[in-house]
């Protein structure tokens, strides 16, 4: 039972409250900390904060967050400005701190915040810290796939490291605005590159070492970078992967620049290593010989910092395009607060660098922090499952951000894993990329913090740059498997299907009014798109793509994506593109792939295929089906069941009808409803009937 210390802290709460603003109007209600109504009442499982860490938090309770909140949405400005102006500018933004236009119906959708404003992030994250005399503070413990191997980098170091990449950069022609695709696994090569892009201005594109080369093509030629930086093979849990043959295939014979590639010793050396001579260069070759020192490339606030790409509901992923000014100072403050980060904190995110997380709370959220960041390179479950807390002992993390999927594999692996790590050093949790369920939320907290550490279960996405609804731990008791309240400036709206805002307590589709900083400014070359994926379908709002509902506290609930997007392990994932790698086999005539509920993966992928006339369905072709889409995607997309479909069930019109073929994806037969409209309704008993072939 995790509801603690219940009674005392519930008339601390109640008593602090009473002063509190109103919650009318857009405000959030937290009528459950204002009027004690919910306390009393048995269904709902508050858990709140001790009395020892509401004391030491950054925001000690809900009246000093709903004070900052409702000025945050009444002058975001001022707000706004007043933190950016802890950064370092050459030159400040001029009047506008923030000029949008979020409402399609009045024209282009446009975000634009501290324009005018000249500074660096990379600058912001290295060089303000050193300067502030934290050089000699660890920026990065790196932990190895193989116990034992493990190495460190100081502020200094760190900046003298990213001064050298830009440095070689600069000097092979890449300049402001270029684009530069880094394709490496969890080295502390992978975020020092990142920087080192920004440091000259030039726009990262960070593509996940686990996408399959005919991804990673697909992304390079979407973006046309200069150079390619990647290394030649990393050890994960006791496999090798060869990388730099994954990049080879990819790079069409007319890509003539280079290709930077860092000798990976642990998991291959450079004799082994094919090469193409006059394109690939190695990295330990050329990258030292160049200076420590390298001036940066100032640049507005509005230029573009970094390209990531994203699946949606259509085959071609979108390249999420992420600005300077706005996007450092929202990662920065939301990393934070949401994780009550202190100068002494330890901090490990598990997430890759490949995905929006690794970008905003491995690399820029915490540098610009100055806090120091455990990268770890292999598997969460390698050599066993206690490696997560064997390295938290290790380097003594206070905080540690991960996945629900990591919590429900390592939950079902057993506690003994857990216990036998002492963990003392943690004091807060963090959860990311899907909703997690009260039970693996119970673990978590219960097991891995002992009861001790509060849970920032943060809502966001690749869009969103940044946090959107999260915990503040300390400020207020939380729900498990609620991500709680809006962070400062965000005004979340729950719609119905016709738009419509709905108030108080109700469940919907979530949308966002007016801009924040850290808002995503454009879908890479396609700006159409970007306003009818996210802006059309609730005018005057931002469309997130997943349902949600309020309770009559407040408190908001995610219930995953009600769109064509599946999220595997955290992983997005777009239907369109796994059925458009099935159907690339010579012998799948169609496929139709929804998403089923999966113990732990959340949601798993599962296909319904209908196969060119006269082939026989075998499990030599099931087989080559998914080993056809690990090939196209990457292997964390390779569907976990294939269902046979000699029909599927369309509509006369000829769409087919997905309800059905989730209902049976996931066994749910007498939920089938009205198939009346379809062309023909029997072949929903022939694929009944074919369900466990
Ligand atoms: C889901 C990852 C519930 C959601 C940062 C969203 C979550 C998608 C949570 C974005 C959470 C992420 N609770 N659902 N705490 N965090 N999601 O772009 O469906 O990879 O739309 O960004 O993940 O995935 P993305």
């Amino acid at each position: 039972n995790c509801s603690l210390n219940t009674t005392t802290n519930h008339l601390r709460h109640v008593e602090s409250m009473a002063v509190l603003p109103s919650g009318a109007g857009k405000i959030p209600r937290l009528n459950a900390v204002i009027l004690g109504e919910a306390l009393a009442s048995e269904e709902d499982d508050l858990v709140f904060p001790s009395d020892d860490f509401a004391r030491q938090a950054l925001l000690p309770s809900a009246q000093k967050y709903l004070e900052m909140y409702k000025r945050s949405v009444e002058d975001p400005a001022g707000f706004w400005s007043d933190i950016a102006s802890q950064f370092l500018w050459k030159s400040k933004w001029g009047d506008t701190v923030c000029s949008e236009n979020f409402d399609i119906r009045n024209g282009n959708v446009y975000v634009q915040w501290f324009k005018g404003g000249i500074t660096n992030i990379c600058y912001n994250c290295l060089d303000r810290n050193v300067d502030s005399g934290n050089g000699d503070k660890i920026a990065f413990h790196w932990e190895g796939n193989e116990r034992g191997f493990h190495d460190s980098l100081t502020y200094t170091q760190l900046l003298s490291q990213v001064c050298q990449v830009a440095n070689y950069l600069r000097d092979i022609g890449v300049k402001k605005g270029d684009a530069v695709v880094i394709y490496l696994p969890m080295l502390m090569e992978l975020p020092i590159a990142m920087l080192a892009c920004a440091r000259i201005g030039a726009v990262h594109s960070v593509v996940f070492a686990g996408f399959s080369a005919d991804s990673l093509a697909q992304r390079i030629m979407d973006c046309k970078p200069k150079v390619v930086l990647t290394c030649n093979a990393v050890k994960r849990g006791s496999k090798v992967i060869h990388l730099k043959d994954i990049v080879d295939a990819a790079l069409s014979e007319s890509f003539e620049d280079a290709c930077l590639t860092y000798e990976n010793r642990s998991a291959m050396m450079r004799e082994t290593t094919k090469w193409q001579d006059g394109r690939d260069i190695w990295w330990q070759d050329v990258v030292p010989t160049y200076s420590t020192i390298c001036e940066v490339e100032w640049v507005d606030a509005e230029d573009p910092l970094f390209l990531l790409y994203t699946s949606g509901s259509t085959g071609k992923p979108k390249g999420v395009l992420h600005t300077t000014g706005g996007y450092m100072v929202y990662t920065a403050t939301t990393f934070k607060y949401a994780f009550d980060y202190k100068p002494s904190d330890i901090y490990w995110c598990t997430a890759d660098c490949g995905w929006i997380t690794g970008h905003s709370y491995v690399t820029y959220g915490p540098l610009l922090n100055g806090a120091t960041v455990v990268i770890y390179e292999g598997a969460p479950n390698y050599p066993d499952p206690g490696r997560c807390w064997d390295i938290v002992d290790k380097f003594k993390v206070t905080i540690f951000y991960t996945a629900p999927t990591l919590v429900r594999s390592l939950m079902r692996d057993g506690d003994a894993y857990v216990t036998r790590y002492s963990r003392k050093s943690l004091r807060v949790l963090g959860s990311v990329g899907e909703p997690i369920n009260p039970s693996a939320w119970r673990w978590f907290f219960n097991v891995v913090g002992d009861s001790r550490c509060p849970i920032s279960d943060t809502w966001w996405q690749t869009e969103t740059g940044g946090f959107m609804i999260a915990p503040l731990p300390g400020a207020w008791p939380q729900k498990p498997g609620s991500a709680t309240f809006p962070f400062f400036g965000v005004q979340p709206v729950i719609v119905d299907e016709k738009g419509v805002e709905i108030e108080g307590e109700c469940s919907g589709y979530l949308c966002v009014k007016s801009s924040w900083p850290g808002t995503f400014r454009t879908l890479y070359g396609d700006h159409e798109r970007y306003e009818t994926t996210y802006f059309k379908p609730f005018p005057g709002y931002y469309f997130s793509g997943d349902g949600c509902s309020r309770d009559k506290d407040g408190y908001y609930w995610l219930t995953g994506r009600v769109d064509d997007v599946i999220n595997v392990s955290g992983h997005r994932i777009g239907t369109a593109e796994v059925e458009s790698a099935l159907v690339s086999h010579p012998q799948c005539a169609e496929a139709a792939v929804v998403g089923v509920e999966h113990e732990v993966k959340g949601q798993g992928i599962y296909a319904f295929v209908t196969l060119v006339d006269g082939i026989p369905y075998s499990e030599e072709l099931r087989r080559n089906l998914i080993t056809t889409v690990r090939n196209q995607i990457g292997p964390f997309a390779a569907p976990d069941r294939i269902h046979w479909a000699p029909g599927l069930p369309k509509t006369r019109s000829g769409k087919i009808m997905r309800r059905i073929l989730r209902k049976i994806a996931s066994r749910q037969l007498d939920e089938l409803g009205d198939t009346s409209t379809l062309a023909d309704p029997g072949v929903v008993d022939q694929l009944i009937a074919l369900a466990d072939c």
